[in-house]
């Protein structure tokens, strides 16, 4: 317990419970409390002096706007987005902030999503391994992370009252585990408790979620703060584990007062929340550099790299890179080259430092001659003469590179888009110069995935950039003219048809509730299982060089224990340096439960020169074998371990036998035969009283391998009896005492 809280009156406990205002928390003169300043990130310092705002409406002081998530998570390099968050963390020092809003882990369920650009992935793994990079850069500037929004927040659609209907399996094994593993290995100092229900209740409210798992089961000890606006009663909120209450709320410390002096809250768990936050709070002052300075350029430059390092080259016939002298002119086409796309909307929203666009970088970095025609309206309108203007240009250049994307009003925090297409004024477009060519390079600027099927077989290449940051512009034709590699694999996959996607009949559910009747199976995982066609699957990009994955080997210490240690020799096969992402799946088809084909439990990201081979080892452990049933769970039997580059290229699959000491089941009078055979001392016990299973079940069970699966699956009592008259209940219940 921190040691003032025995000095804080009962009012000023209420008071710190609750902002002071829409960034900071109370003071307490008399004692010393300095107020904590809480600001927005994650892509950049949304710092506001005065007129604050949760929604990114008001102003806030330049910072340097660094890729979204949606292109961090492409990635897949947890080393740069540690460097990233040291940036951050730097800036976010320079203004006196303690606490930087941020990471977004949540699991991207549906494309529909109107704040996936803010969130990593489909997959838990890869985005607990940045999300958890992400907090260890900030928090080495000794400014405090905010893992968010836990948990279950998949949609904008009616996010602040929408109950998520999901099963613990699939809470467990799918949207828990990114804040677990960044909770469990990188110490954020607080967590932001998501607006929405889960399974009926307030998260903010939800003392399963906070304190028996969060804190029980994962040791977290940090503080919750609730997102802007969450609680809706300061008391049970209170109570259920949120500590902190943002923005100030009126009446906030009243509410809490009254139900202290009610006796309907006890004062002890106000001292508990108050502690976690003085403590906290101090920790995190010791650890804050004095005097920190800001290199904006060099910050700029790393935004640059980051950006790179985020592209995805999803189709390349020959035509990129670019050759900065042959080839006659360049048509750049798309008001995105001059306008760029670069950055979310509503909370995370913020005023770059310096903003690069991409057509000035290309004339920059070409001797040939650039022409741009803006192609499109953003505002959606079809301009005919600026299709025509476009098609010109194009038939009059060696090369064209056409950027499209989506603009603000397509997809924001707020709302969730309707449909994957492009806006019909780029469609539009795109088709009248896939007339007039085939080798036009696309360059993409959307936050989530659209339907590339207008896109694919009919143009060059389409590198996909997401919202690439304020030196997005000058990365892309970077990657353009092969200065840097397009370094980016998808963290989410590209279905070719929404009507593909998983959640796409339980989205977005009514007001009140949305089911996530997937269950486990998002993203790959459901294409995978159902053998499903994608556009291009998860894990997947081209680099301007070629790999070979060989000599893949798993070794098995001791099959009574599961861990597995596999290792796999990559090489540079081409004529570039490049770096490529190998990554290695589990899939377990003997398990008791249904399974994903392959779930991502390790990878790693390696740069080569031509020729080069670097030799990769990956340790798996228990976690990575298990799956969820009242307990992570590790069955005996077979389990197959794939190497790859994406979760559809495959390049070696090995099979190792785990020999693991089963989990006995706990019979009960609704045990099936199939559980009373599995049981060691069950089975010899049902033999005994076989007779009883009436004529010719005995030989069914024993000798017969068809009857006996049709049996295995009944519970035992109702066997028992069958034309014999024997009260099976009876029989059961005397077997079980003697068990
Ligand atoms: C917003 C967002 C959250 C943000 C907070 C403060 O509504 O949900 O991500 O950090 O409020 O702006």
């Amino acid at each position: 317990m921190h040691h003032l809280v025995a000095q804080l009156t009962l009012e000023e406990k209420a008071a710190l419970l609750s902002g002071a205002s829409v960034w900071k928390t109370a003071a307490i003169e008399r004692l010393g409390v300095e107020p904590a300043l809480l600001s927005d990130g994650p892509h950049g310092l949304r710092f506001q002096e005065e007129t604050g705002d949760h929604l990114g409406l008001n102003h806030s002081e330049p910072a340097t706007a660094f890729p979204t998530a949606a292109a961090t998570g492409s990635t897949w390099d947890p080393e740069l987005l540690h460097e990233m968050g040291e940036a951050l963390g730097r800036e976010s020092r320079a203004f006196g902030v303690d606490v930087l809003l941020g990471p977004g882990v949540n699991i991207k369920r549906s494309p529909l999503c109107g704040r996936n650009f803010e969130y990593f992935s489909e997959d838990p793994v890869l985005a607990g391994e940045l999300g958890a990079a992400w907090v260890n850069g900030v928090q080495s500037q000794g400014v405090g992370a905010s893992l968010k929004h836990f948990a279950a927040n998949n949609q904008e659609t009616e996010r602040m009252r929408v109950s998520a209907e999901v099963d613990e399996r699939t809470l467990r094994e799918i949207y828990l585990p990114a804040f677990e593993h960044t909770v469990k290995t990188a110490n954020p100092a607080t967590i932001m408790a998501s607006y929405n229900k889960i399974n009926g209740t307030y998260v903010t409210e939800n003392t399963w979620l906070l304190e028996d798992v969060l804190r029980g089961e994962w040791g977290f000890k940090g503080y919750v703060v609730s997102d802007w606006g969450a609680v809706g009663n300061p008391a049970r909120g209170v109570a259920g584990g949120t500590d902190l209450t943002m923005p100030a709320a009126g009446g906030h410390a009243e509410e809490v007062l009254e139900a202290v002096k009610a006796g309907d809250l006890d004062e002890a768990v106000l001292d508990r929340a108050v502690s976690r936050l003085l403590t906290v709070h101090d920790r995190l002052r010791a650890a804050q550099k004095p005097g920190v300075t800001v290199d904006h350029a060099a910050h700029h430059e790393l935004a640059r790299r980051v950006a790179a390092a985020s592209s995805v080259l999803l189709a390349n016939n020959g035509v990129l890179p670019l050759s900065a002298t042959e080839g006659g002119a360049i048509a750049v086409i798309g008001e995105f080259a001059r306008t760029p796309r670069f950055q979310g909307a509503g909370s995370s929203h913020i005023i770059p430092t310096q903003l690069e666009r991409a057509l000035d970088r290309i004339r920059a970095a070409a001797q040939r001659e650039v022409t741009f025609s803006a192609g499109f309206r953003l505002d959606g309108t079809v301009d005919e003469a600026l299709i025509a203007e476009a098609v010109a240009a194009a038939k009059a250049a060696g090369t064209v590179v056409l950027f499209l994307g989506l603009s603000d009003k397509e997809e924001s925090e707020g709302f969730d888009r309707e449909h994957l297409d492009l806006p019909p004024n780029q469609l539009a477009l795109l088709e009248a110069l896939a007339e007039v060519r085939d080798d036009v390079v696309v360059v993409l600027s959307n936050g989530s995935v659209v339907d590339l099927t207008p896109a694919i077989g009919r143009t060059g290449a389409i590198l996909e950039t997401w919202l690439g940051g304020q030196a997005s512009g000058a990365a892309t034709a970077d990657v353009l003219f092969g200065t840097a590699e397009p370094g980016g694999r998808l963290a989410e996959t590209v279905p070719l048809r929404l009507a593909d996607n998983p959640s796409y009949v339980n989205w977005p559910g009514t007001p009140q509730q949305v089911h996530y009747g997937e269950r486990i199976y998002v993203g790959y995982r459901w294409y995978d299982r159902t053998d499903k066609d994608v556009a291009f699957p998860f894990g997947f990009g081209l680099s301007y060089t070629t790999f070979a994955i060989s000599d893949v080997a798993v070794s098995v210490a001791d099959p009574a224990q599961a861990k597995a240690v596999v290792t796999a020799t990559v090489t540079n096969t081409g004529e570039r340096a490049g770096s490529e992402v190998v990554q290695v799946y589990v899939g377990d088809p003997s398990a008791s439960a249904d399974r994903p084909v392959r779930e991502l439990k390790a990878f790693a990201k390696v740069t080569l020169e031509p020729g080069d081979r670097t030799v990769l080892t990956f340790e798996l452990s228990e976690r990575d074998f298990a799956f969820w049933a009242d307990g992570w769970t590790v069955e005996p039997g077979d389990f197959v371990i794939e190497v790859g580059t994406s979760s559809r290229d495959i390049a070696a699959t090995e099979i190792i036998t785990l020999d693991v000491p089963v989990a006995t089941v706990v019979l009960d009078t609704d045990s099936t035969v199939g559980d009373w055979l599995k049981h060691p001392q069950g089975a010899a016990l049902l033999q005994e009283q076989v007779s009883k299973l009436g004529a010719g079940f005995a030989s069914a069970l024993f000798e017969d391998e068809e009857a006996r699966v049709m049996i295995e699956s009944m519970p035992l009592r109702s066997l028992l009896g069958f034309g014999t008259g024997v009260n099976g209940k009876a029989v059961v219940g005397e077997l079980l005492t003697r068990l």
